[in-house]
């Protein structure tokens, strides 16, 4: 079989050794177990919380707990694989299509609708293309180690680079286990050629791990009929189609004919997506975010419920908050910690979104538990992208943000407790854009999220209250939601801020309750 050849091809992933798994030494950094979170706290009473909570979500196994990885994620998988190998039933990836570009976010200050244009990531590779396929081929080759016996991979590519990687994906999942190349065909927005036909689709490379993989034909993934095809059908008081049929006199068809579905069984052309709008419940303001309705079939047609869905290009978090809402279990990562922050609100931040099977209803459920993990278990440093700063660096500036930023004041009324948000520091303002600065009214303003550990245990953060800027709900609380001490002794009080650049800082406070 032909295989592809370029520069500095690595054919020795397959040999990870035992000295790599020791050196990719991730830790917790968050626990986030359903933390009370500020927009949906529809309790009145104070915080009270021992410290063995008991997980007790119908249909999710209590020996899970979902995981979201701040890194980059060739290290990530080197690290599961000590416990997920041969085990994941699901991975979606959308990396970089190795386009020359820069992509966006959108910054987000204070309460104000209007938001700054920030470089979320590069896909600049200096090496060309050798690069940027080493780069996939090594990822690749790992997620194949990852993936359990039944399990699938969608490779989310375009015109740029999809070609090689195929015969790359041939090489490593094997020719016969090729299921799809799916084609997303969207409307391009704004395509002004005249030199060449309109791009107008991404290409969407769907290979098995097996002959044996999960496929399911759930009506929930049927494309709508064509406007065509529902011209000729017609609809009963019931909202079901059924077209004129059955015994025919000579003069006309008689009678109705019920489809047994909404929909056909899905081709490989998807032309029924749209790109995600601004205006949808789950725009992140992120360039390169993917539509729930993409993820929505993916998921429904290749895994089942509590199977492990991952996404190690997690972006703004679209694969896992979809696998969260059809009750996969799931693993991120992502190495900006911007798109781990997006991600992480984003999963706070579910039950207000849309249900993915009555798009116009919420979800109207709580998250699942999900752990935060990081290299050495720290998230302290944070870049601001050269086009926020002063003058043009040439880069972006990273920042040590180790030092406490902010102020507070803790409330203590014998067992009952809350914490005021006083004052943030924004570090190295000296260097941030004038545009920025003149935008910011209130220290407030430079806050993302803000969050309480009432009985901080020192090594990683638990999430008992937390406050956060979504981007529609721009409100952020100052003070905290009271906690009860249950039990009178010394405890330790964490207290996490995150700015508006998606860095954070902690700060601790003993107390006593007596
Ligand atoms: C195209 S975006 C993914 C968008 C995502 N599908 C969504 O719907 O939001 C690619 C993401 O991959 C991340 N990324 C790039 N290289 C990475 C690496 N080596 N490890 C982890 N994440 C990486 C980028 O930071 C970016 O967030």
């Amino acid at each position: 079989m032909p295989t592809l050849n370029w520069g500095g091809k690595n054919l020795e992933i397959d040999s990870i050794n035992a000295d790599d798994l020791k050196t990719k030494n991730f830790c917790l950094l968050e626990f986030n177990h359903t933390p009370i979170i500020d927009k949906y706290d529809f309790d009145e009473k104070p915080i009270i919380k021992s410290r063995e909570l008991s997980i007790s979500k119908k249909d999710y196994r209590d020996d899970w707990c979902n995981l979201l990885f701040w890194g980059d994620n060739l290290s990530v998988m080197i690290y599961l694989l000590k416990a997920y190998s041969n085990s994941l039933d699901l991975i979606y990836i959308d990396p970089p299509f190795a386009t020359g570009n820069n992509f966006n976010y959108k910054i987000l200050i204070g309460e104000r609708s209007g938001s700054e244009i920030s470089e979320a990531y590069s896909d600049v590779w200096s090496g060309g293309i050798d690069t940027y396929i080493s780069f996939i081929y090594d990822r690749l080759k790992l997620m194949k180690a990852l993936l359990s016996e039944r399990g699938s991979i969608y490779l989310h590519l375009d015109w740029h680079i999809s070609h090689y990687i195929k015969v790359i994906m041939d090489e490593i999942f094997g020719k016969e286990n090729f299921r799809n190349e799916i084609i997303w065909a969207y409307p391009a927005a704004s395509a002004k050629t005249r030199r060449f036909f309109i791009r107008s689709y991404d290409a969407i490379l769907f290979y098995s791990k097996s002959d044996n993989y999960i496929f399911n034909d759930d009506p929930e993934i049927y494309m709508e009929f064509s406007n065509r095809v529902k011209d000729n059908l017609k609809k009963d008081e019931h909202g079901t189609f059924y077209y004129r049929g059955g015994s025919h006199d000579g003069k006309k068809l008689s009678q109705k004919v019920y489809l047994q579905e909404d929909g056909i069984f899905p081709r490989d052309v998807w032309n029924d997506i749209p790109y995600i709008r601004a205006n949808t419940l789950e725009y992140q303001g992120f360039s390169t975010q993917k539509p729930e309705r993409l993820l929505k079939r993916i998921i429904l047609a290749s895994s089942n419920q509590g199977d492990i869905v991952a996404d190690f290009f997690c972006g703004t978090g679209t694969t896992l908050s979809v696998a969260e809402k059809l009750n996969r279990r799931w693993i991120g990562s992502d190495m900006m910690a911007t798109s781990i922050n997006i991600t992480k609100k984003r999963i706070f931040n579910i039950y207000s979104s849309n249900d993915l099977y009555s798009w116009n209803k919420r979800y109207k459920s709580l998250p699942k538990p999900f752990n935060l993990i990081t290299f050495n278990g720290k998230m302290e440093d944070f870049t601001i992208p050269n086009n926020l700063l002063k003058q043009d660096l040439g880069y972006e500036l990273r920042i040590k943000n180790s030092e406490p930023r902010f102020t507070f004041n803790v409330e203590c009324q014998e067992q009952l407790v809350n914490i005021h948000l006083l004052n943030y520091i924004m570090p190295k303002l000296e260097l941030i854009s004038d545009r920025i600065i003149k935008n910011v009214n209130t220290f407030s303003d430079w806050i993302d999220n803000w969050a309480v550990d009432y009985d901080y245990n020192e090594k990683y953060f638990n999430t008992s209250w937390i406050s956060f800027r979504s981007y529609k709900k721009r409100t952020l609380k100052l003070i905290s939601k009271p906690y009860y001490y249950e039990k009178k002794g010394e405890y330790i009080i964490a207290i996490k801020v995150g700015n508006i650049f998606g860095g954070e800082a902690i700060q601790s406070y003993k107390i006593i309750i007596e």
